[in-house]
Order: C-alpha cells, then sequence, then structure tokens
C-alpha cells in the first residue's frame, strides 16, 4: 500500500517534467505558439514578448510557477499530496460516523458533535467552525436545503434526504468531501434526486485528466444532469484546496466542452455538483448561510477531493458512488 503511494508521487514529478519537456520541444519547433502579451511560459511572470520570446536561449517552462502566476493555482507536491491524503481520510472515517448514526430521531446537533468530537479525537480541525463566521463544524442540508445548512435543533424525519459535508484541516491541510444520506426509508424522490446527483459527480470524474479543461467537467455534469430532467445549481462551485479552505480555480458543475484551464499533474479540487430535482433557482434563509430550492424541490449534492495525476486522477477523499 505505502509502496504504490510513493511510486504515484514519483510518477506526477516525473510526469510534470516530461509535459514540460514537451511544451519545451513543441515551442523550439513552432508546433504551438504563445501570443506575444501572454504570460511567458518560463513562469517569470513576463509578458512573452519582454521575455524568452526573442531570446536564443529561453528558460525551460515552469508549469508550477506559470500556473501560480496566470491562474494563483498552487499546484502541489508529493509530499503535499500525502498531507491532503491524510486529512482526507480521516473526512472519509468522519462521513462514516455520520451514516452510522442517521435515523429518524437524532437532530443535525447531534450530528454536528459527533463530527467535532471526531476531530478533536484525531488531532483534526473542523474547518466550517469559525469560516467566515459560519457557527458550527459541519454543514448539515436537509431536502429542500442545497448546501450550507447550520446544524440545529430539528430532527431528523423518516424519508428525509441529507447532505453532510466535511472538511478537516489535519496538519495544515485540507480535505474536503461530502455524501448525501437516506433517513430511515427512501422514497421515490429522495432516490432519484440522490441517484442523478451521485451519477452526475461521475460524470464529471470522468473527465478529470491532464490536458482537459475545467470546462469539459462542468459540461459532462450539466450534460448528464439535464438530460434527465433535473438542474444544476451555478452559485456554488468546486474549488481548488489542500493548503486553504478554497483556492483557486473554481470548478463550475456546468459549462462547455473545452472551456478554462487546462488540468495538469498536481492540480487538487474538489467536485461537487448540487443537483435539484426541480429549478435551479435558491434563496439564501436569513441566517445568511442555509441556500434552498426557490421551488422547495429537493437537492441533492456528493463531493470528493481529487488530484490530478499523470494519467488520470486520485481521489484523496475515495468513496464508491
Ligand atoms: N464544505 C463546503 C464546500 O464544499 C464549504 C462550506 S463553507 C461553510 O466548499 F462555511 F459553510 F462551512
Ligand atoms: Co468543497
Ligand atoms: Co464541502
Amino acid at each position: 500500500m505505502k509502496k504504490s503511494i510513493v511510486t504515484i508521487n514519483k510518477n506526477i514529478n516525473q510526469i510534470i517534467l516530461i509535459l514540460e519537456e514537451s511544451v519545451n520541444y513543441m515551442l523550439k519547433n513552432d508546433a504551438i505558439k504563445i501570443g506575444r502579451n501572454e504570460l511567458c511560459p518560463c513562469g517569470s511572470g513576463l509578458k512573452y514578448k519582454k521575455c524568452c520570446m526573442n531570446s536564443a536561449s529561453p528558460r525551460p517552462v515552469d508549469l508550477t510557477n506559470l500556473y501560480q502566476r496566470k491562474y494563483d493555482i498552487r499546484l502541489k507536491t508529493p509530499k503535499d499530496i500525502e498531507g491532503i491524503r491524510e486529512a482526507g481520510r480521516l473526512v472519509l472515517e468522519s462521513l462514516d460516523l455520520a451514516e452510522k448514526n442517521i435515523r429518524p430521531g437524532i437532530t443535525t446537533d447531534d450530528l454536528n458533535t459527533i463530527a467535532h468530537e471526531h476531530a478533536i479525537s484525531r488531532q483534526a480541525i473542523p474547518a466550517p467552525l469559525n469560516y467566515k463566521g459560519f457557527p458550527k463544524s459541519i454543514c448539515t442540508s436537509v431536502n429542500e436545503v442545497i448546501c450550507h445548512g447550520i446544524p440545529g435543533n430539528e430532527a431528523l424525519k423518516d424519508g428525509d434526504i441529507i447532505n453532510v459535508d466535511v472538511t478537516y484541516i489535519y496538519q495544515g491541510y485540507y480535505a474536503d468531501a461530502s455524501k448525501t444520506f437516506f433517513v430511515g426509508t427512501s422514497t421515490p424522490e429522495g432516490k432519484r434526486a440522490i441517484r442523478v446527483a451521485a451519477e452526475s459527480l461521475k460524470a464529471g470524474m470522468k473527465m478529470l485528466k491532464p490536458g482537459n479543461t475545467v470546462g469539459d467537467i462542468g459540461w459532462a455534469i450539466q450534460q448528464y444532469a439535464e438530460d434527465r430532467g433535473c438542474s444544476v445549481v451555478r452559485e456554488f462551485v468546486g474549488h481548488g484546496v489542500g493548503f486553504e479552505f478554497h483556492e483557486a480555480p473554481q470548478i463550475p458543475h456546468y459549462g462547455r466542452k473545452g472551456d478554462g484551464i487546462v488540468l495538469v499533474p498536481g492540480m487538487v479540487f474538489t467536485v461537487e455538483p448540487m443537483i435539484n430535482l426541480g429549478g435551479a433557482d435558491l434563496f439564501i434563509a436569513p441566517d445568511h448561510w442555509t441556500a434552498i430550492t426557490k421551488d422547495g424541490k429537493l437537492s441533492a449534492q456528493f463531493e470528493q477531493t481529487f488530484l490530478i495525476t499523470e494519467d488520470g486522477y486520485e481521489s484523496l477523499t475515495p468513496f464508491e458512488v
């Protein structure tokens, strides 16, 4: 187990080097063109024309530097990835614990307490607590609540669905994941919301490989969900994660094929489509957090933290969807 992790990590660095070399090769042979006013691929932060464009010995491409300068995206090193993976393990433990405790009668505050105590027992910090004023340690979003539901004293009822969203900081690294569960007996509507949300995440996951773009992910998700008569929430997006709760880039769950930033190895971000059985419109409750469908229909969500690898992706919060 440990060995394969080390091998994968080495490969990521190797592939970044290979990618950089092939970009260098293509530049040299005019196989790709960079606009004179674009950022120089050496990562200097200067315009291409002011830097390597006319240089007899252009500096090599530096993806880490380039993605930082151009998009504010911080590519992760093997050490960072191991840290995020560890945080992810604890997040999954917490989601499993939530699942074991979900039943009619339990309150969302009870689930919050269970997750909070779990985090503390593992030397992890629940990232939502006090994040921009959020008052609790997890988000619990029931039925027509899309996301950012604040745990409170109402009890779950038979037939409800509930999304539990857990983000932990462990040894300085963030991992973020969520699942939607049935409470007691599943209803046909609840099943449908959960199935389409899970399959939408899967559709997005198929796009996760170097060379594809952020737009490809959103396109695949939107296509899947809308083909089934569901809608995709626009106001909340996936996000870079690892060093902070929310980093660049944003990952919309709708979009056009080929649009947006090109995925490269070392990127770590969430995909977390919120799928509504009715329309996409929402409103925010007076608590300033809880996002609720305007038409009162069900909304479901699944989220994982993903690493782009040399030949695809690895989930750093892996679970079956
Ligand atoms: N975990 C949520 C996400 O997936 C963010 C919650 S922010 C909070 O991005 F403040 F509501 F916790
Ligand atoms: Co997230
Ligand atoms: Co989350």
